[in-house]
């Protein structure tokens, strides 16, 4: 039992760890079905997980639709390591573009919603009061009819190099069209540390919006975390709206968010073989597969209110005890 509850306890570190990376390559996966890579940006490699919490709405999924009003104010922006390695105590710039809808050239450039150099990150969050708010935030407002537009939100790192173009050097410039990429070349940023998107639209949409495969993050996570093949594939998923959106409470959504954490478990699993590599067999067959529905269930109804972050921990814990124990 003592050993048991060791690599329990052990094994929770690469589960928590183990979440942030899956999240990133969430991300990084939305970025190109919802093609931010290579409509806005020629690639896509964070080194932190980027998160968005607007006032009355709560955390962001990538790509969630949501109306004008609910994010009219600017989102606390949290950032999460990819790991250890990466330390985040220097100074950033932060910023949101419009991207428009899925598959817009970009060439004309691209209207800026939030531009603040100057900006820190102090307990994982990002703070911009000393920061330069060339732009200050000002919230998404596509015109009606014209689709979903994206608008992406951007952390970079600002170089002590670093110099404001002309034309972007003083602070109070309203909402207006730029070169983005540009920008960032030329004042000498990066590189890019995090990043992710909203959807908003107002009105019915008179233009024609390209569908997108769904995120189907199992594919991404598995391959990487255990080598293991799974069929499941974004092929015969068209949707026109990215995944792991407003509602996750049922039918795909809720496959998504249990498969989205397999990657997690099968990391508490290798933790465990790593300390006994005897019971091999057996962790890897049915019973792994059951344990992580049930630990992608309760991580549901912790984010669904369900039960509270303090209630989730334990319970957690209890069924990767028991789960470890019970017959295949
Ligand atoms: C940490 O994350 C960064 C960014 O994803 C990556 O480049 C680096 O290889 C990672 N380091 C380790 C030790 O995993
Ligand atoms: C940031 O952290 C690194 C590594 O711990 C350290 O070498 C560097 O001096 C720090 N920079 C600042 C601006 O604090
Ligand atoms: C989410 O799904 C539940 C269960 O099907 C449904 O009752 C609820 O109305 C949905 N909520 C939204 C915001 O679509
Ligand atoms: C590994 O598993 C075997 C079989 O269940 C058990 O006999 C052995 O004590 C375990 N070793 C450790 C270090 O937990």
């Amino acid at each position: 039992m003592f050993a048991l509850s060791f690599v329990v306890s052990v094994a929770l570190v690469p589960f928590v760890a183990a979440q942030a990376s899956v999240d990133i390559q969430a991300i990084e996966a939305h970025f190109t079905q919802s093609h931010v890579v290579p409509d806005l940006l020629a690639s896509f490699n964070p080194s932190a997980l980027l998160s968005l919490n607007f006032a009355g709405v709560g955390n962001v999924q990538p790509g969630q639709k949501f109306t004008k009003d609910q994010v009219g104010t600017a989102p606390t922006v949290t950032v999460t390591p990819a790991n250890s390695s990466v330390v985040l105590n220097g100074t950033y710039t932060i910023a949101m573009v419009d991207a428009d809808i899925v598959g817009t050239d970009l060439a004309d450039g691209e209207n800026r919603h939030w531009l603040v150099n100057g900006a820190t990150i102090s307990n994982s969050v990002v703070t911009t009061t000393s920061g330069t708010a060339i732009t200050a935030y000002a919230g998404p407002g596509p015109a009606a009819g014209s689709g979903p537009h994206r608008y992406v939100v951007l952390l970079y790192a600002q170089p002590s190099t670093f110099a404001a173009p002309a034309a972007f050097a003083n602070p109070g410039l309203g909402v207006s069209k730029m070169d983005f990429n540009a920008y960032v070349k030329d004042s000498g940023l990066g590189p890019l540390v995090g990043g992710t998107y909203i959807t908003v639209e107002e009105g019915t949409a008179t233009v024609s919006v390209p569908a997108t495969s769904a995120v189907v993050t199992s594919t991404l996570s598995v391959a990487s975390s255990t080598k293991s093949d799974t069929s499941a594939s974004s092929s015969g998923s068209q949707s026109s709206t990215p995944t792991g959106t407003s509602n996750n409470t049922n039918g795909a959504g809720s496959i998504h968010y249990q498969l989205s954490g397999l990657a997690a478990v099968s990391s508490f699993f290798l933790a465990a073989l790593f300390f006994n590599r005897t019971k091999k067999s057996k962790v890897l067959t049915g019973e792994s597969l059951r344990m992580h529905v049930y630990a992608n269930t309760l991580r549901q109804e912790k984010q669904q209110g369900g039960i509270t972050k303090k209630q989730f921990r334990p319970l957690l814990v209890n069924a990767h005890v028991t789960k470890f124990h019970g017959p295949a």
